[in-house]
């Protein structure tokens, strides 16, 4: 005990102990295998990054940079930040270094990794929590779109979710966004005084956000407030058409939403959130979200290069799975366990898991100086496929007994062909 003295895990972070990190580990595994099936490469990115990065690439008018981050100055009084998301890494390594000059474009990246915000935290949302996203840069083909949603969705069914519902929306272009933007501090000008203090500022820096705003989500205004799909241009129109008969042609089911706007500030264009209908998930319904982002390559000093991408985290994924009770087929039985006794055939028992294991076969001992009763009870705790006894007998023949947990069979095998033997039954 450390009595008042223990030191817990910061709030919002959470520790996984094995039991839990063989799920993990199975979904980081699959959504790495689906992204290469899609020709996604993996990209890893440093964890803190400069602080003007997101200033730049997620938005100065963002929860996330005004609230959420982890900032700090380090000992050379630069000021850093614990990346919030992926995306602005992603594209600040893309334009570092000048992926766009590759011959095979778009350039299609991958990656998982930790993420930190600043958040109340709450069921599914965390302070750290771990980002599986993809980003596809160099094409404004509305086909690429398609793509990035298929295979988020792809993911989440590979995995066994079903009650999953895509929702899709389209904040056009620029010049759409502009007259979208002018409609909305149109419509909310004359209730401003009625809105809470950040949507008072969101009007004047960026009105799409009052659209997103849990605490104004009631205000009559807000029911017909204008929506971006009648704003959308002749350009915006068509290409959002285009999207959806892609995901038409693929077989994706999708609900179209006005309303969904999206947190952050780079996107255009395609915006989409996939949501758990799954009851009993809790009151945080987004399992993932995504959209086009055509503008953030060049504001972070690349050339004019459009960019589609989306983020799930593991930890809403997990919940999903969890309330639609999915069980992982996770293999947690171990292949074999030694019991030994004494000290002459403990160094023996040693040199056979070392060789068992040097044959990729794994393989486990005693090494509490437990009695042959407490190996036993040992080897079926671990469920253990094989025990392999050495007692006085075995270790004078040079012979080991295997015994089959499951049938209950037992042989006697030279302990010259053990490792044979073994990798044929396993
Ligand atoms: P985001 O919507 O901020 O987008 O986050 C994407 C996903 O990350 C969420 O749908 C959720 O699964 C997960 N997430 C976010 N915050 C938390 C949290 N505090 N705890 C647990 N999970 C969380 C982005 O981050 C964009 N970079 C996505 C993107 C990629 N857009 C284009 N490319």
């Amino acid at each position: 005990m450390l009595g008042g003295n223990e030191v817990k895990a910061p709030r919002g972070t959470q520790d996984l102990l094995p039991g839990v990190s063989e799920k993990w580990q199975y979904v980081e595994e699959k959504l790495k295998e689906i992204s290469s099936n899609y020709h996604y490469k993996e990209i890893r990115t440093p964890i803190f990054e400069h602080t003007e990065l997101f200033q730049r690439g997620v938005g100065d008018t963002t929860d996330i940079v005004q609230k959420e981050m982890y900032t700090f100055l380090d000992k050379g009084d630069r000021s850093i930040t614990l990346r919030p998301e992926g995306t602005a890494s992603v594209v600040r390594s893309f334009v570092e270094h000048k992926l766009f000059g590759l011959p095979n474009q778009p350039t299609k990246l991958f990656y998982i990794g930790p993420m930190f915000r600043y958040e109340r935290p709450q069921q599914g949302r965390m302070r750290q929590f771990v980002q599986f996203g993809v980003e596809a840069l160099g094409s404004a083909d509305p086909a690429i779109d398609a793509e990035v949603i298929s295979l988020a969705m792809h993911a989440y069914q590979s995995l066994g979710l079903r009650s999953l519902k895509l929702v899709l929306n389209s904040l056009g272009d620029q010049e759409s966004r502009e007259s979208h933007r002018q409609a909305l501090v149109d419509h909310f000008t004359p209730v401003k005084d009625e809105l809470c203090d950040d949507c008072q500022q969101r009007l004047e820096k960026n009105p799409l956000r009052v659209l997103d705003c849990k605490k104004d989500r009631e205000h009559p205004k807000m029911q017909d407030a204008p929506s971006i799909l009648s704003y959308l241009n002749e350009v915006s129109r068509s290409y959002f058409d285009k999207v959806k008969a892609y995901l038409n042609a693929m077989g994706i089911d999708y609900e179209v939403d006005p309303n969904l706007v999206r947190g952050l500030d780079y996107y255009n264009h395609t915006a989409f959130e996939i949501m758990s209908d799954a009851e009993g998930f809790g009151a945080i319904t987004t399992l993932s979200g995504g959209g086009r982002y055509n503008g953030l390559v060049q504001d972070l000093g690349g050339p004019e290069t459009p960019g589609i991408g989306f983020a799930m985290s593991i930890e809403r994924l997990l919940m999903a799975l969890e309330a639609e009770n999915v069980a992982l087929p996770i293999d947690e039985r171990l292949d074999c366990y030694v019991v030994s006794l004494g000290e002459e055939a403990s160094l023996k028992a040693a040199a056979i898991v070392n060789d068992l294991r040097q044959a990729g076969i794994q393989a486990d001992k005693d090494y509490q100086g437990k009695k042959f009763k407490g190996q036993f009870k040992t080897a079926d705790r671990l469920a253990a496929k094989y025990v392999l006894v050495l007692g006085d007998d075995e270790l004078a023949n040079e012979q080991i007994s295997v015994k089959n947990m499951e049938t209950g069979d037992q042989e006697s095998v030279a302990l010259a062909n053990l490792t044979e033997h073994l990798q044929a039954l396993l």
